[in-house]
Formats: structure tokens, sequence, C-alpha cells
């Protein structure tokens, strides 16, 4: 399947895998590019060497395209900005703000650069800094989230944008996929579903708690401070949802939360850890290998696709 997104980022399939804090390592990133799709290395708070070594890892495993995603309220994200144009990465997606100031850096090194937003609003900004696509992300979505869905989002980005769109938040399988499209998507970006890979290193008790969710699991905690985080129920959320009701400050929640993505990632502590994941968990039931995921999707997208105009 090829659509604008697939000829920019040269890749096989339009599907491109979240750039997950402590999830999207080198293991994950290279197996979802060697599958066809777009594999991303997560900066997070990482050190902007550890990215370094992150990024020479996976070309020990693929020849295939991948990216950094780079977070942009990390103290390292400077340094990791000027990382990814010394391994010469040819694309950057960046979240939690606007990657202006380095912009022109990236583009005099040839990096599609393409930002992850919530509204229509930092869509246009995005489009008028010179992001060469936009990933539309709705609130379904595990980890840090804006307002909108998915299914609202995505068409008034669409429709407010000339450069090509990609959906994220909700989307695990081919009728997702299938739907963005028609939403006027040009790919979709996945992150729960790939939480659960083989190649992702994520503590096996994650990956069984995201395949025993249930549509209604997830919970969200730090609007009240305007840091909604999206991840599933557990004593970690119970608590912070307790304390943010009795009006604690945000620092005093941060610290509630500081390193328990890592301890469940790492760890598995599903119970006080913070196990970031989508309203889609409840969708997703059996780990696969990437490749799997992908050619799965795939094949029923298409399919669904090819029959549009007999499913009325
Ligand atoms: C465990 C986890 C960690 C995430 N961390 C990041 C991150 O560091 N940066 C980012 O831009 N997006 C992050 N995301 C969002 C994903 O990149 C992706 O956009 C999102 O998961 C798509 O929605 P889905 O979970 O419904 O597939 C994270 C998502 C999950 C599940």
């Amino acid at each position: 399947m090829q659509t604008e997104i697939t000829k920019l980022l040269g890749i096989e399939y339009p599907i491109i895998q979240g750039g997950m804090a402590w999830v999207a390592e080198h293991h994950l990133a290279a197996a979802v590019s060697a599958a066809g799709g777009l594999g991303l290395i997560g900066g997070a708070n990482a050190p902007a060497e550890v990215i370094r070594n992150e990024i020479r890892e996976a070309r020990k495993l693929t020849d295939k395209p991948f990216g950094v995603n780079v977070m942009l309220m990390s103290p390292h994200a400077e340094e990791i900005a000027k990382v990814v144009v010394e391994e010469g990465i040819k694309v950057v997606t960046t979240g939690a703000g606007s990657p202006e100031k380095y912009m022109q850096m990236w583009k005099e090194a040839g990096i599609v650069v393409i930002p992850v937003v919530a509204s229509v609003a930092l869509a246009r900004r995005m489009e008028r800094s010179g992001a060469d696509a936009i990933v539309a992300e709705g609130t379904e979505s595990g980890g840090h989230i804006g307002e909108a869905t998915t299914m609202t989002l995505v068409p008034q980005v669409v429709d407010a944008v000339n450069i090509p769109v990609i959906a994220a938040g909700g989307i695990a399988d081919g009728r997702g996929m299938a739907a963005a499209l028609m939403l006027g998507a040009k790919a979709v970006q996945i992150g729960t579903r790939f939480v659960v890979a083989n190649e992702s290193i994520v503590h096996e008790n994650y990956k069984d708690r995201v395949v025993a969710a249930k549509d209604i699991d997830s919970a969200v905690t730090g609007r009240s401070h305007g840091h909604p985080v999206r991840s599933l129920r557990n004593a970690m959320t119970r608590e912070y949802g307790k304390l943010e009701a009795e009006g604690k400050s945000f620092e005093e929640l941060e610290y509630l939360t500081l390193g328990t993505l890592r301890k469940a990632v790492m760890e598995g502590d599903v119970v006080n850890g913070t196990v970031m994941a989508g309203q889609i968990a409840g969708l997703i039931n059996k780990k696969q290998s990437s490749k799997e995921i992908i050619d799965e999707i795939m094949s029923e997208a298409t399919n669904l696709l090819k029959n549009a105009g007999s499913l009325v």
C-alpha cells in the first residue's frame, strides 16, 4: 500500500510504531522497520549518549530506515536533537511541544520532521514552521494525551493543513487503520499493540496486563494540572486520583510517579508502576511478532478497503 507517507519515508507499509518512553528501544524499532513499517526509538528523558547507542544497535539489526522520537521537554532534548543529525537519522517525530528551534538544523540535514499534535491550532503552527507531516493523536492513546478523540481530530487536522497526516490513538487492527485512512490520514501510528510485540523488551507482567485489559480499564491521571496521562487502572492510578482530588500540587503528584513507568516496564510492577496503555488495550488479546502484527493489520485493512463499496 503506497501513500504519501510511505513515499516520504521510504517504507513499505503506512504503519509507524510510536516512540514510546522505555518501550521503544532498538529491538522493537528495528523489528518494526524490518517488517516494512517505520520503527521509532523513543528518546524520552534518556541521555543523548544512550540514544546514540540505541541508534547504532538498531542499525546492527536492520538496514531499513527507522526514526527517533524527541521528547522536547526532556532535559537532554537539545543534545538528542544534535545526535540524530550526527548519526544520520532521516526521520524525527517530536512530542510535548514545538520543535521550531531545531527545525533549521534538521532541515539542513535532510531530516523529515513529523511533530505529534493533539489540536488543529498546533498542527497549523507546525506546518508553518516547516514540518513535513503531522501525527494527529487522539485522547484514546496510551501515555500523554490531549482532549480530542481520534475520530474528531484527524479529519479536522486533515482539512486544516496541506501536509500529510498520520492518525494515532485507538488504532490496533485493520478496521482501525481502514477507518483512519477514510478520515483522510495517510498512515497510522500505533503504540499499545506494539507494547505486547515479541520484540518489545517490556516485562511479561506488563504485556499480560495489556492482553487482559478490557475496554474501560484505562484511567487518566494528571488532568487537574494540565498534564493528562493514560494508563491502566491499578493501585498507582487510584492513589494518584485520590491525591489529585485532595488538591495536591503538581510537584507532589510528579514525585509520586517518578520512575514508575520504568518500574512497570523493567521490573514488571504492574500494581505500583505506571502501565501506560491506550483504550484499545481491550481489543488486544495476543502477543505476536512485529511482523505478524503488521501483516495482520495490512491484510485486514486492504481487504476492507477493497470491499468498501459493498459494505453499505
Ligand atoms: C507505554 C507508552 C509510552 C509512550 N511514550 C511516548 C513518548 O515518550 N513520546 C511520544 O511522543 N509518544 C509516546 N506514547 C504515545 C505513542 O507514541 C502513540 O502515539 C500512542 O500510543 C498511539 O495510541 P495507541 O496507544 O492507542 O496505539 C507512548 C505510548 C505508550 C503506550
